[in-house]
């Protein structure tokens, strides 16, 4: 069973995916995960097929790890960013969409500042999308990496109690989270101040804490967010030195949480804000797995959606 024969052609959000096509595709990425283990570390699987990323937002692991699961499903693939490209002359992505259908590429690996924008191309391509990051809207790949690194920690996730610290209101890392550990049956808590979350929040299927102290104790995975200067586009608290004492996780704090708990982060992180250096450090952080399971999970996306019919 592929996702193409689940009427999936793309991968827009995890909000529209059944809790069977995330473990799907969870079970795709284990098989392929062993081949990054090998010492030839490619498979001929979508020869021929021609993968574009389009990156225009910085981004280092996301778009890194996109490309080399391409390479390593031997796809040929073009990297397109802002700065070398005529967006920095205005060109619209209706028009890149045009030119890249043209050549008749299989799939778009975009990034976007703009909600939605995944969801647009889509309707401007004969390729599949695939959305890297858009806006404060989702960050689907990023949620199924988190997944699977968790279910490679604890044999499961269900049932498993995992707290979201941060910047909720801004994060479409925290959204994707959300629909995908929620559908996989984890009892969701959301820790921020009242101003970084979203208005609805009650609608959420998640529990609300205003410190990082209230879930320590309790959580299996403690999951921090960056705080995303770059999105909030005013004061959302007094200072870094409150946000750090609040919701920071350092040493101290962390000889609370129980013996088996780990700690997330989807990258890049603030040394010393959200995350204390020492704690980034510690074996239970789960950083580095995080940015291998990527590279897994996203060649079990881009296998299904792209072709593999071999
Ligand atoms: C995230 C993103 O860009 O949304 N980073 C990532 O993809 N690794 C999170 C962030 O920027 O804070």
């Amino acid at each position: 069973m592929r996702l193409m024969e689940l009427k999936q052609k793309h991968l827009l959000g995890i909000e529209h995916l059944s809790a069977d096509e995330i473990e799907y595709i969870l079970q795709t990425a284990e098989s392929l995960e062993e081949i990054s283990k090998r010492d030839i570390k490619k498979v001929p699987t979508l020869r021929g097929k021609t993968i574009v990323t389009l990156f225009l937002e910085p981004s280092t692991r996301t778009k890194t790890s996109f490309e080399l699961a391409a390479k390593r499903l031997s796809a040929d693939t073009l990297s397109i960013s802002k700065d070398a490209s005529s967006f920095k002359k205005g060109e619209s992505l209706k028009d890149a969409a045009k030119t890249l259908q043209a050549y008749r590429v299989d799939a778009i690996i975009l990034r976007h500042s703009a909600s939605g924008a995944a969801e647009f191309l889509s309707k401007q391509t004969d390729a599949s999308v695939i959305n890297a990051g858009d806006g404060c809207h989702e960050h689907p790949t990023q949620a199924l990496l988190d997944a699977y690194t968790i279910k490679k920690k604890f044999g499961k996730i269900n049932g498993l109690k995992i707290a979201i610290v941060g910047d909720i209101l801004h994060s479409r890392v925290a959204r994707s989270n959300i629909f995908c550990l929620t559908k996989m049956g984890a009892e969701l808590s959301v820790v921020a101040p009242p101003t970084l979350l979203p208005v609805d929040v009650e609608k959420l299927p998640v529990k609300v804490a205003f410190g990082i102290e209230e879930v320590l104790e309790e959580s299996d995975v403690i999951y921090l967010l960056r705080l995303q200067a770059e999105r909030a586009s005013e004061n959302h608290f007094p200072s870094i030195r409150e946000y750090r004492r609040l919701f920071g996780l350092d040493a101290d704090k962390v000889k609370k949480l129980k013996p088996e708990a780990i700690v997330m982060h989807p990258g890049p992180i603030n040394r010393g804000v959200e995350i204390s250096s020492t704690v980034a450090d510690l074996a239970r952080s789960y950083i580095e797995e995080q940015v291998t399971s990527g590279l897994a999970v996203r060649m079990a996306v881009l296998y299904l959606l792209v072709g593999g019919s071999s």
